[in-house]
């Protein structure tokens, strides 16, 4: 099967959080499974960019709107990645360092997606699905059944994952000129709360919808960001793929971001060599645990209240554990998170950035990895961490309740609480001290949990059965 990925993210062209991730793994496992996938997404100015050779593959002319413009599409030469990468440039529009955070994203993913469609037009062939990645690709599905440029490609099967709901990408009707001439009659298909809502029209309008895990596909019927009576409606159409992680990346053995590499039979010694570091680096006391968060610092993260459960914890428990943050976000919460810096004894420092290696070398030290999230659609996070032999804190959502079982239970090998509130995760972080004195259950979870399956195996088998269902 030829599958084409369109997406703002992939790992490591350009990544923003999970969704990159998934869009750099799934399809090289999908190749290695025998067909062809291919990955689409915007040619910003990335690091990958300039450091790789690429060759002009298509240059087209289309409008957005009243605008018109001139598109080129390059293709990476080597297949370094494993699979064919494709970038659209649209000179002024995605050439920029972010992947999002501009005034005219709309516009700037708008205009990519009617490039993909435009390029899509003049192959002599057709692929068998066009799968779209959250909402700045979920336009596509409507594009190509609805927009008479493009009545030729109304017959390809198109899949939508939805690694995120809470952003929907919302446009004003004004804007709805943007898009190729479109049957009238369908703007229902556009509509979502007087709005043009992308996120909507894509589970209204693709043959398919994933979620990135069976929980938080239940959970969206009740909790969607104003799209509930939506799922509700499409849940026919609806099925939840829990995320892999991509093995040959997230590998203690041989991850190229740390130097002291590990196995399940050498974890005691490597983790502590990489403990030691991270506390050297950060004035840190490697005889008490070492907790660590890493993530954006918002809501859904449940990072707001991280400050609180950190004072907390050293109150009411007592100054018996370490905590090291590493995220950027909301400025409140990184202003309190520094500020938190002052009163630590050797027990507590943060790292307010995007920094990849350190993420690693966390993931490899730590000895607990907290997420209080309030939402969390799967998470790769927890799973990068049991792979690294340390313990996932985690809150009972989404794909956290898919992947974490807590060692209290049958087999059980995590640290699980019900509420992302104060109190609930000052009690795991109590049940975490504990634990850590309990050396050899301690070693028994981490042998358990390194011997985990997280591979995409299973993941890419539902996918082809999801795809081949649309033939
Ligand atoms: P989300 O996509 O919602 O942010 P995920 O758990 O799916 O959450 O994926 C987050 C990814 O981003 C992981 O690879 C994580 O290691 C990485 N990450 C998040 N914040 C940072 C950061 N500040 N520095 C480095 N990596 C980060
Ligand atoms: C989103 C979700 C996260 C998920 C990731 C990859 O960013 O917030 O939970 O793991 O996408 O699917």
């Amino acid at each position: 099967m030829e599958i084409i990925h369109v997406s703002a993210e992939c790992y490591p062209v350009a990544k923003a959080g999970g969704l990159g991730d998934v869009v750099g793994a799934l399809p090289k496992y999908q190749n290695e499974s025998g067909h062809i996938a291919k990955v689409v997404m915007p040619m910003y100015r990335t690091k990958f960019l300039l450091e790789n050779e690429w060759e002009v593959v298509h240059k087209g002319r289309t409008n957005l709107g009243d605008w018109w413009f001139d598109y080129t599409i390059i293709k990476e030469k080597t297949n370094k990645l494993g699979f064919d990468l494709y970038l659209v440039d649209i000179y002024g529009l995605l050439d920029r360092d972010k992947v999002y955070g501009y005034a005219d994203d709309s516009e700037r993913f708008t205009a990519f997606q009617i490039c993909v469609v435009d390029w899509i037009s003049v192959w002599g062939h057709q692929p068998d699905v066009v799968h779209v990645h959250d909402h700045h690709t979920a336009l596509i599905p409507f594009i190509l059944r609805y927009c008479y440029k493009y009545q030729h490609l109304a017959n390809i099967p198109t899949v939508l994952t939805i690694h995120n709901a809470q952003y929907q990408g919302w446009l004003g009707w004004d804007k709805s000129y943007y898009l190729p001439p479109w049957d009238p009659w369908k703007w229902g298909m556009l509509e979502w709360n007087n709005s043009i809502n992308p996120l909507a029209s894509g589970i209204k309008c693709a043959w398919k919808v994933t979620t990135v895990s069976w929980s938080y596909l239940d959970e969206l019927k009740h909790s969607a960001n104003g799209l509930e009576s939506l799922f509700e409606y499409e849940k026919g159409k609806c099925v939840g793929i829990l995320n892999g992680i991509d093995t040959g990346v997230w590998d203690p053995a041989k991850d190229k971001y740390i130097e002291n590499h590990f196995t399940s039979v050498t974890s005691d010694e490597g983790k502590k060599t990489n403990k030691q570091i991270l506390c050297d680096t950060f004035g840190l006391d490697p005889q008490k645990p070492l907790i660590v968060f890493i993530g954006r610092l918002v809501g859904e993260k449940g990072a707001d209240i991280l400050p609180t459960v950190i004072s907390d914890a050293y109150y009411y428990i007592g100054r018996k554990m370490c905590f090291l943050i590493l995220g950027s976000g909301f400025p409140e919460v990184e202003e309190q998170l520094e500020r938190l810096k002052q009163l630590s004894q050797n027990d507590y420092n943060v790292y307010i950035g995007y920094n990849e290696s350190l993420s690693h070398l966390m993931y490899a030290g730590a000895d607990y990895l907290l997420m209080p999230s309030r939402v969390e659609p799967c998470g790769l996070n927890q799973m990068y961490s049991m792979r690294y032999g340390t313990v996932p804190m985690v809150r009972r959502t989404g794909g956290l309740k898919d992947t974490v079982i807590d060692y209290g239970e049958d087999g059980g090998y995590g640290i699980v609480y019900n509420w992302a509130s104060v109190g609930d995760v000052t009690h795991g972080i109590w049940r975490a001290v504990e634990l850590y004195n309990d050396k050899k259950k301690v070693k028994s979870i981490r042998d358990k949990m390194m011997h985990l399956d997280f591979s995409w195996e299973t993941s890419v088998k539902q996918y082809i059965e999801v795809y081949r269902s649309l033939r």
